[in-house]
């Protein structure tokens, strides 16, 4: 998998349905194939898929790249975390990106949700609990069929994982989670490394402008200060350490200068001094990981503690 991720999640795009006009978010894939992006990551939750399938289609009529060439991820959304839906689910998320097959295809939360609800516009009770060994072994048939090269899981646990793990014929591939400087995920990433798992990165820039997102990555004083050391950005400081952590940066901008600049962190690096500082940063995780999935009375999760199993 690539180490550079575009990301096709934003609010403007899944809450209002095209505040962002779908053409500014095709020409900002288009500008990112043509930087140098090779992965992307969408769900069906976020509804891009349909415009990253548009986008993709053009790029493989103009040649800029090939289907072999780019590594594409979606993920299953809550309301179809159920055994019987989680095919039916990956074919409509195919059929919306124009595409044979994706690269990996992942659990977007371990949880499920009851059937009809809306994110945003979730409550607590909508959140139930996942039939994990069920929803894995569909996604293992979703290999098998060949709809998917990969399959992972996203927002999981040690513990989540090591369940899996247990009676997994394929494992999960990706564990994707919030990492940035300032949530750091140290012990997770570590877990995963050791048990073969390749972490991806969402909001490696800690989210800037996004409802879940905040600028604490960004005007962090240590991520500042190695920037002006380096004369980088601190974006580019946030990405450079993600990757020298071993992990893929799935970042997202729909500004033509950013999606350029934030991949110019390949000729460059940070140095043990940086990474001391870096590790020395207090850790604080944005509001998404804190909220929506705890029902303290009825719910799957009681407390935020009790969703993470204890390892914040
Ligand atoms: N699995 C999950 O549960 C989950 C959750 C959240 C996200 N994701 C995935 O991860 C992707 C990235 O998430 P994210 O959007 O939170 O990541 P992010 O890259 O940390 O933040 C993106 C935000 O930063 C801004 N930005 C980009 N480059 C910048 C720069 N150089 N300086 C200042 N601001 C900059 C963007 O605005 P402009 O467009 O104006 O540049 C956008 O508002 C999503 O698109 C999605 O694919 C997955």
């Amino acid at each position: 998998m690539p180490v550079m991720g575009f990301g096709l999640a934003a609010d403007n795009v899944m809450i209002t349905k095209g505040s962002t006009p779908l053409e500014h978010v095709k020409a900002s894939v288009l500008a990112a194939i043509q930087v140098g992006y090779r992965a992307f990551d969408t769900a069906s939750l976020y509804l891009t898929e349909g415009v990253l399938g548009e986008s993709l289609k053009e790029a493989f009529e103009m040649g800029l790249v090939s289907r072999q060439e780019v590594f594409i991820s979606s993920k299953l959304w809550g309301t179809d975390c159920y055994p019987q839906d989680v095919i039916p689910a990956l074919r409509k998320s195919l059929e919306a990106l124009k595409l044979e097959y994706l690269d990996s295809y992942l659990i977007h939360w371990p949880f499920a949700l009851k059937k009809g609800t809306m994110y945003p516009f979730l409550t607590p009770d909508d959140v139930v609990a996942i039939d994990i060994e069920g929803v894995w072994r569909a996604m293992e048939s979703c290999v098998e069929l060949g709809l998917t090269r990969a399959i992972g899981v996203a927002n999981f646990s040690i513990y989540k994982i090591s369940n899996i793990l247990a009676f997994a014929k394929i494992p999960p591939a990706v564990n994707q989670v919030e990492m940035h400087p300032v949530w750091q995920k140290k012990k997770l990433r570590e877990y995963c490394k050791s048990v073969n798992i390749h972490v991806c990165a969402w909001s490696p820039l800690g989210g800037p402008g996004n409802s879940w997102g905040s600028n604490s990555t960004l005007d962090n004083p240590v991520v500042k200060e190695i920037a002006a050391k380096h004369a980088k950005t601190p974006a580019q400081v946030a990405l450079r350490w993600g990757i020298e952590k071993g992990v893929t940066v799935i970042t997202r901008s729909f500004n033509p200068v950013r999606i350029s600049k934030n991949f110019q962190v390949f000729d460059w690096k940070l140095d043990e001094e940086d990474h001391q500082k870096i590790n020395s940063i207090t850790q604080e995780s944005t509001d998404l990981v804190r909220n929506f999935f705890v029902n303290p009375i009825n719910g799957p999760f009681k407390t935020v503690e009790e969703f993470w199993d204890d390892e914040l």
